[in-house]
């Protein structure tokens, strides 16, 4: 199991099970949509860790956004602990 931070929470995730689908166990509030990799709602920036990304839709993640370390939750698969940083405006309250 990872310890998964977004901003000030923590909750544990195993490699073969997308961090949306935990946050959402955990009740941890994150945005999403399609919770498919379809619509980019559930898109965040990993500031440290290493992680593997499924297949997704080029229209909600960019290469250019890709490589600058942002990824969909909801197709991310942790590979060690892993920090996150909501993305300002997508913050839930
Ligand atoms: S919830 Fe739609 S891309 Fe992740």
């Amino acid at each position: 199991m990872f310890r998964i931070s977004i901003n000030e929470m923590t909750f544990s995730c195993g490699p073969k099970v997308n961090v949306l689908q935990v946050a959402r166990t955990q009740m941890v509030k994150v945005p999403y949509g399609c919770a498919n990799g379809g619509c980019g709602m559930c898109k965040v920036k990993v500031k440290d860790g290493a992680y593997l990304l499924d297949t997704y839709s080029k229209q909600a993640l960019t290469n250019e956004e890709r490589e600058d370390h942002y990824v969909l939750l909801c197709k991310t698969y942790p590979q060690s602990d892993i920090e996150i940083e909501l993305i300002k405006e997508k913050v839930i309250e």
